[in-house]
């Protein structure tokens, strides 16, 4: 600790902070610093807790002839803050918990001046463990949805943020309880599917976490976008060879495709596989017609045609 902070301090003045914070689990250390002058010695430094009935309850003497005593309760959890000197008298108070919270007190015994008091107030930061949870499954189409849940608890009350690109609106709520306080948020979106597969966050900030807690859904949005079929230019030909259809339908869960011709049967020769469906041998006359792919997933089908004439043999080739 810097000498100069005691510079100009009259004596008998304990120097300690009014309020410091722990963090719930790690240790704290509760200062206690008295500023000595020539021909003063510091005798010896004790710690209470003020108790909320009156009552003091003794946690440790640090003694500069006869070493440290820690009581009762405390004992295994007290230790001086450094070898005691007659100007620091901080002790460390292990794996801080809740019931910690309250008053201390420190007291100087010094000689020839007497003791001097101070006294300071102990907060414990509990830092929340956030979690997130996804709401029913969304479908376009489908009203407002809850997306996702996030809830926080922690002492004092965490606070909340939604990160993310896609529109949404929050209800938000948050509870006082006995040791803590807890928030709740709910993320509501209208589905679509540009949604799919975008990232939402739950963003977290309490004073007990060194950096900001970011918990993160990726949105899963269903549903089955029209058809339309790829390959056909209008200028096929008895004998054009590898003729090939492609039908598109983007979809959540992918669409299957089913291929099939109005008013006939799908011609022989042919191979239909996914979302294609491609002539093995050159076209022929008959192969004209109207060719339909029917694509279907959990939400729904949806069909495209493509009415494809064949021009006579081409004599120019
Ligand atoms: C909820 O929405 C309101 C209004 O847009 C905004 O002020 C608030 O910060 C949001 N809360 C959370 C937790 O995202």
């Amino acid at each position: 600790m810097n000498v100069i902070l005691f510079l100009g301090c009259p004596s008998g003045t304990v120097i300690t902070d009014k309020s410091i914070s722990a963090v719930l689990g790690m240790d704290v250390t509760l200062p206690c610093y008295y500023h000595i002058e020539a021909d003063e010695k510091v005798a010896q430094v004790s710690w209470v807790k003020k108790e909320t009935d009156g009552q003091n309850t003794d946690i440790a003497i640090l003694n500069i002839e006869y070493g440290t005593i820690v009581f009762g309760a405390y004992s295994g959890r007290v230790k001086e803050k450094s070898p005691l000197d007659s100007e620091d008298g901080g002790i460390v108070l292990k794996n801080a918990v809740q019931a910690d919270e309250g008053t201390y007190q420190c007291r100087v015994n010094t000689f020839p001046a007497g003791n001097f008091d101070a006294e300071l107030q102990l907060k414990v930061l509990v830092p929340p463990l956030p979690t997130l949870s996804p709401g029913p499954t969304l479908t376009e189409g489908d009203g407002k949805t809850l997306a996702a849940s996030c809830t926080a608890e922690g002492n004092p009350a965490p606070s909340l943020a939604w990160d993310t690109e896609v529109d949404g609106i929050n209800q938000t709520q948050r509870y006082q309880h006995p040791r803590s306080a807890s928030v709740t948020s709910d993320f509501y979106v209208v589905p679509s599917r540009r949604m799919n597969g975008k990232a939402l966050s739950c963003v977290v900030s309490h004073p007990g976490f060194q950096q900001e807690k970011r918990i993160t859904h990726v949105l899963d949005v269903r549903y089955l976008a029209g058809v339309s079929i790829q390959g056909y230019e209008e200028s096929w030909f008895v004998g054009k060879e590898a003729a090939t259809l492609k039908c598109i339908c983007e979809g959540n869960p992918p669409a299957v495709y089913k291929w099939s011709r109005t008013n006939s049967s799908l011609p022989e020769g042919i191979k239909t596989g996914g979302d294609t469906l491609q002539f093995l041998r050159p076209l022929e006359a008959e192969d004209a017609g109207v060719y339909i792919c029917q694509s279907t997933n959990d939400i729904a089908s949806r069909q495209g045609m493509v009415t494809i004439s064949i021009s006579g043999m081409n004599l120019t080739c």
